[in-house]
C-alpha cells in the first residue's frame, strides 16, 4: 500500500548548521532547499498530500532574529516558488494561526493559495504557526458555536487536512511536538536520525518503502 497523505517534522536544521559551525540561519536556508527538492520527488512518487511542519506556534517564541531569518527567507522563496509549484499542478495550502504571522507574509500566502488553488497533481500543506492542540481547539469552538452534536466525519471536516498515513520526523526526537494531533490518530510513525537537510529523496523512498511493509490494521483483526 502507498502512503497517499505523508506528514514531515522538519526536524534538525539547528544541529546540521552547528556541526558545520554556521549560523541556525544557514541551517534553515539547507532545510529550505532540501524541503523544496523532497517535495517535488514526493509527487513524482505518488504522494498524493505532503504536509510540512515548517513552524510550530512555539517556534514563534525562538530569538527575534531567527523567527524573522526564517519569515525572510519564506519571502525569498515565494512567490517564485508558487509559479513553479503552479507548472507541476501542485496546490499550495497553509495551514496554522494567521493572526499569528505579518501581515505581507500572509499576503503572499493568500496569493500561492489562489494561484494554484485548481492544481490537481498534489496538495503541499505547509503548517506555519501552527498547534495541532489550537486546531482541535477552534473545530471545537465552532462545533459548539453549531449548537449540536457532531459527528466524527463532521468534526474531522473542521480540522484543515485529512489523515494522515504516515508521520515522518528527522532530527532523532521521538515525539510529535503538538503536529496533526487528531489528524495522526492512525499514522504510521517513522523516526529518523538524520538531520533535516541531510534527509535525501533516497531516504524519502526507503521511508515509504517501510511504510508498504507495515501492517496496518486500524484496530481490528485480519480476517
Ligand atoms: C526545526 O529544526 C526546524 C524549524 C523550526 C524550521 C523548519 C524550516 C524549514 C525546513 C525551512 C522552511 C522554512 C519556511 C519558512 C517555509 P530546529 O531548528 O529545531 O533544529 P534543531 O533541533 O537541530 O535545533
Amino acid at each position: 500500500m502507498t502512503a497517499k497523505h505523508v506528514a514531515i517534522i522538519m526536524d534538525g536544521n539547528g544541529r546540521w548548521a552547528k556541526k558545520r559551525l554556521l549560523p541556525r540561519s544557514a541551517g534553515h536556508r539547507a532545510g529550505l532547499k532540501r524541503m523544496i527538492s523532497l517535495s517535488g520527488h514526493a509527487f513524482d512518487v505518488g504522494v498524493e498530500r505532503l504536509t510540512l511542519y515548517a513552524l510550530s506556534e512555539e517556534n514563534l517564541l525562538r530569538p527575534k532574529e531567527e523567527v524573522d531569518g526564517l519569515f525572510d527567507l519564506f519571502r525569498e522563496y515565494f512567490p517564485a516558488q508558487h509559479s513553479e509549484l503552479k507548472e507541476h499542478g501542485i496546490r499550495l495550502c497553509v495551514i496554522g494561526n494567521r493572526a499569528l504571522l505579518p501581515a505581507d507574509i500572509c499576503e503572499r500566502i493568500d496569493e500561492a493559495e489562489a494561484a494554484t488553488r485548481d492544481c490537481t497533481r498534489g496538495t503541499l500543506c505547509l503548517a506555519l504557526a501552527y498547534s495541532g492542540r489550537g486546531e482541535i481547539e477552534r473545530a471545537a469552538n465552532l462545533a459548539v458555536r453549531g449548537g449540536r452534536e457532531l459527528t466524527r466525519e463532521e468534526f474531522s471536516g473542521l480540522l484543515s487536512v485529512p489523515p494522515v498515513d504516515f508521520l515522518i520526523r528527522t532530527g532523532g526526537e521521538m515525539r510529535l511536538s503538538d503536529f496533526l494531533l487528531y489528524e495522526s490518530a492512525y499514522a504510521e510513525l517513522y523516526f529518523t536520525k538524520k538531520l533535516f537537510p541531510d534527509f535525501t529523496n533516497g531516504d524519502l523512498d526507503r521511508a515509504l518503502k517501510e511504510f508498504s511493509l507495515r501492517d496496518r490494521r486500524f484496530g481490528r483483526v485480519r480476517s
